[in-house]
């Protein structure tokens, strides 16, 4: 379980996030949704201390972020960066391989793991084991953030528009894939995206986020139902026949 206290980061005179808390269970999928400088990144990397917020707490499993050292806290967290954060200089089998091989997993373990992935991922290894992030597509390298991420079977995902700046053809391949993943089931996940589709694809519960706060909690038809404000009920305004056909093409 993850639980934020009211945290908040200030950058120069800007709140880009402002006195948050929130808790995710354990198993849980939430994504939190909001428009572009609405503070997701800046909250997502306070998680495993890639950011240090100003003020508040952060448990995960009812241990404080800060008591653990954060290459230690980072093991059990996967994290996809917006714009994939691929290492340029390492070979897809590298990149995959950085989070086990930092725990120490020798190479018998490593080698079938990343293949595994990327079988999954459709990254067919034999072409791409060890080629270079630049000489794969948008979409591909978005697929190997993603495998990064899942390498070492992390319990939390933590995962920044993994599917933005991709075409909708593309970024619809991909997350399909992603959704089949049999390493997802049971992971405490954490998206964040401008997407609404996205939200309502792949939230257990939505955190609709505007100018750093925390607008909205619920389930995606509660932003229909019981809208908190008028920005809400703007944000969603239109988005009704999505979810109508979202949810009728899951049964
Ligand atoms: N390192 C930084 N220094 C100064 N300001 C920053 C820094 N990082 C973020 N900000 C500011 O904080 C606010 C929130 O930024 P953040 O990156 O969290 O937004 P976001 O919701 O992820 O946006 P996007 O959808 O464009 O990725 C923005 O106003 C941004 O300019
Ligand atoms: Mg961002």
């Amino acid at each position: 379980m993850i639980v934020v206290k009211n945290i908040s980061k200030r950058f120069n005179m800007h709140n880009a996030v402002d006195n948050i808390s929130f808790t995710v269970g354990q198993g849980e999928n939430v994504v939190f949704l909001g428009t572009s400088g609405s503070g997701k990144t800046t909250l997502l990397k306070m998680i495993n201390r890639l950011i240090e917020p100003d003020c508040g707490e952060i448990l995960i499993d009812g241990r404080s972020i800060v008591d653990q050292r954060p290459e230690h806290l980072r093991r059990g967290i996967g994290y996809v960066f917006q714009n994939n954060g691929l290492f340029p200089h390492y070979t897809i089998e590298e990149n995959i391989a950085i989070v086990p091989r930092l725990l120490g997993w020798n190479r018998d373990r490593i080698a079938p793991r990343v293949i595994s992935l990327m079988e999954k991922l459709r990254l067919p290894p034999a072409q791409y084991l060890n080629a270079y992030p630049n000489e794969l597509s948008g979409g591909q390298q978005q697929r190997v953030g993603i495998a990064r991420a899942l390498a070492a079977d992390p319990p939390v995902l933590l995962m920044d528009e993994p599917f933005g700046a991709l075409d909708p053809i593309t970024r619809a391949s991909v997350k399909k894939d992603f959704k089949e993943l049999d390493e997802l089931r049971s992971k405490t996940i954490i998206l964040v995206t401008h997407d609404v589709q996205e939200a309502f694809e792949l939230a257990d519960r939505i955190f609709l986020m505007d100018g750093g706060r925390i607008i909205q909690e619920g389930k995606p038809e509660d932003m229909f139902d019981r809208p908190a404000t008028q920005y809400v009920k703007d944000f969603f305004e239109g988005q009704r026949y999505i979810f109508d056909h979202f949810k009728n093409s899951q049964h």
